[in-house]
């Protein structure tokens, strides 16, 4: 960079911090009317009864200051749970795993959300790190802005310090180029990179996703991934998650708000409808659907002012989520490419919720499980009765 141009960056960086004026710089890695294509072009799916054409993927759920809203208010209400849980318990999850983690780490959060789990981090990351970069990654610029706004407003972070980046991150060209920022930005220094609030849960090829993020990791870095999980898998567990998904009105409002901003539907709550299952020996999952049950076939207007027939009996993906069943987590990692460094759990204390739901905070570096020394194998059976 020439000297002008460098003076000029400097000069930015003063201005803002010296400003009492809530200034926040976003770097926007992609062209919005190309993801409002992609938004549309996902609301032209073939008719399914099953949430299995039309949808609304991960990202775009959250996309906009509708949304974004939305979401806020759905993460204070007590009757939805996950999320309730998830910010309840944070403090006390994060208290135990951080000890793991040493010295000088810079922060790369991916999915913000409204921050406040992000707070919990820079602050404990600052303290051993008084140059520490913060970079929230998100899709949606207006969850940046809030979301930064609740990490950094307790501690004394430059304004300069902190880089909000608008990306879709399930877009593995965007992460490379994610990579090749962050990198320029630290250096050889480590970076503790995270995936909070269960949003792995909400991606159709969840493994694809945490394979492709935890790939930013190098041996010096670390993971924190936070996932719901269920210590056992049956039709009857999916029908307590979903019931449990259903309780929250301001979680339809939610997942709602995505089709009210986008389209022209009359959007009515009670058509939507959740459907539970057991994906296989890993997960419960839920599908969250809308359903035209008008009993007439309607047309809906895209953003790009066409209109798509929406017959009756047709749906809409709104939401995916998951629970995944503790002990396929270890693979789930391993698949990865990753090791777990340490762990947490946390169980859901609220009633009417199902046994064995919780809350599990995983701390992961790349790699292997080192190879234990000949002689200390896995603790065998023979072992315990030895001990004993
Ligand atoms: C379930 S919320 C979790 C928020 C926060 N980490 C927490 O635990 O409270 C998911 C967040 O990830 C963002 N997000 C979801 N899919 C995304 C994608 N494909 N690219 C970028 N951001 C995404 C959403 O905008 C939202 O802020």
């Amino acid at each position: 960079m020439t000297a002008s141009g460098e003076r000029m960056v400097g000069d930015l960086a003063r201005a803002i911090d010296e400003s009492d004026f809530a200034w926040s710089l976003v770097l926007v890695g992609e062209d919005q009317r190309d993801k409002l294509a992609a938004l549309t072009s996902d609301l032209r799916g073939k008719l399914s009864t099953t949430g299995d054409g039309k949808q609304i993927t991960s990202g775009y759920a959250y996309w906009g200051i509708g949304p974004t809203i939305a979401w806020a208010h759905a993460c204070t209400d007590p009757f939805y749970l996950v999320m309730k849980q998830s910010l309840d318990s944070f403090t006390r999850r994060w208290g135990r795993v951080r000890g793991k983690l040493g010295d000088g780490f810079h922060y790369v959060s991916f999915g913000v959300g409204t921050g406040h789990k992000d707070g919990l981090i820079v602050e404990h990351l600052l303290e051993r790190n008084p140059d520490m970069v913060y970079l929230p990654v998100d899709m949606s610029s207006e969850m940046l802005r809030l979301g930064t706004q609740e990490s950094t407003h307790r501690v004394r972070l430059p304004g300069h310090r902190v880089v909000p980046v608008q990306v879709d991150f399930a877009i593995p060209q965007n992460l490379t180029e994610l990579r090749g920022l962050v990198h320029r930005l630290v250096g050889d220094e480590p970076v503790l990179y995270s995936l909070l609030g269960n949003t792995l849960a909400n991606f159709d090829d969840d493994a694809e996703l945490l394979a492709n993020l935890t790939a930013l990791a190098r041996p010096q870095d670390r993971f924190l991934l936070e996932v719901a999980s269920t210590d056992a898998v049956s039709d009857e567990l999916a029908q307590e998650a979903v019931e449990e998904y259903s309780r929250s009105r301001a979680y339809r409002e939610f997942v709602t708000s995505a089709l009210l901003h986008n389209t022209d539907l009359t959007i009515n709550t009670d058509a939507v409808r959740f459907r539970g299952a057991v994906e296989g020996d890993r997960a419960l999952r839920v599908k969250v659907i809308y359903q035209n049950q008008t009993g007439g076939d309607i047309q809906m207007m895209l953003p790009d002012r066409t209109r798509v027939p929406f017959p009756d009996g047709d749906t809409i993906r709104l939401y995916l989520t998951r629970k995944y069943l503790r002990k396929a987590q270890e693979e789930m990692v391993r698949a990865a490419g990753m090791r777990k460094v340490t762990a947490t759990h946390s169980d859901f204390s609220a009633p009417r919720s199902a046994q064995g739901f919780g809350m599990d905070l995983l701390l992961l570096a790349p790699g292997e499980e080192p190879t234990p020394p000949v002689g200390q194998g896995k603790r065998t059976r023979a072992d315990e009765i030895w001990e004993n």
